[in-house]
């Protein structure tokens, strides 16, 4: 930019000095020849203020610019910093669970992946690292001789069920899942329900999930 200045001054020079020349000649000739220059001369000046504004134009590119990197980076930043938290487990239990006497907390002893350590692999208990918003999965599959009834409980108390009755049929599949609000420390864990069973197997049938959607 600044050399396309510098040579526009220059062509602008060469003009001004082409215009002096011309006075060796006719004084006729001469005022058709003022004529003639000073409309290219005008052009110069206009070409130069052009050039001043599209300076001033990349000027304040050149700022927006900055500041759009620095934004990037200050996002990048905020990205590599954002708690990572994601578990999924299966049960593990290669066969039944229960029927129990009383309700019991699952542990899936199966982990998949443990993500941001959230999932305590000895209690079976989620205790979110962050406030944020989660979302929480749990399958399983069993026979029917017994009911089975897993309930999804948060700090004691139950938030989501699935389940099939008793019956003759062949075994079942159920699931349920759902997106919580948790405070730091909340506790989140599946109970299995007194009277009922559950089954897995080494395909993983029975398995429990949960992942950080967003810290809030
Ligand atoms: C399952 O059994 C419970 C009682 O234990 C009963 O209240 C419920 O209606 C039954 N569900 C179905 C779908 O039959
Ligand atoms: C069940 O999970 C275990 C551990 O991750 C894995 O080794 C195994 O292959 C899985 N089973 C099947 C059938 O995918």
């Amino acid at each position: 930019m600044r050399l396309t200045t510098a040579a526009l001054l220059l062509l602008c020079e060469n003009l001004i000095f082409a215009s002096g020349t011309t006075a060796d000649l006719e004084t006729s000739e001469l005022s058709t020849k003022d004529k003639q220059l000073t409309c290219p001369l005008k052009v110069c000046t206009d070409v130069l203020k052009e050039l001043g504004a599209a300076e001033q134009q990349i000027k304040a590119l050149e700022i927006r610019l900055a500041n759009s990197e620095a934004q990037i980076a200050e996002i990048k930043k905020e990205n590599q910093d954002k708690p990572k938290v994601a578990f999924s487990a299966s049960l593990g239990s290669n066969g039944f669970v229960g029927p129990l006497n009383e309700d019991q907390t699952l542990v899936y002893k199966n982990v998949f992946i443990n993500v941001g350590d959230a999932y305590n692999q000895d209690t079976g208990i989620f205790a979110a690292p962050v406030r944020g918003v989660y979302y929480f999965s749990f399958f399983y599959h069993c026979a029917t001789d017994h009911p089975t009834q897993l309930v999804l409980y948060r700090n004691g108390k139950p938030e989501a069920f699935t389940q099939h009755n008793q019956s003759s049929d062949s075994p079942e599949n159920g699931g349920n899942g759902l997106t919580l609000l948790l405070e730091k420390g909340d506790q989140v864990y599946i109970v299995l329900l007194k009277g009922r069973w559950v089954w897995d197997s080494p395909s993983n049938l029975s398995v429990f999930s949960v992942f950080l959607i967003n810290a809030m």
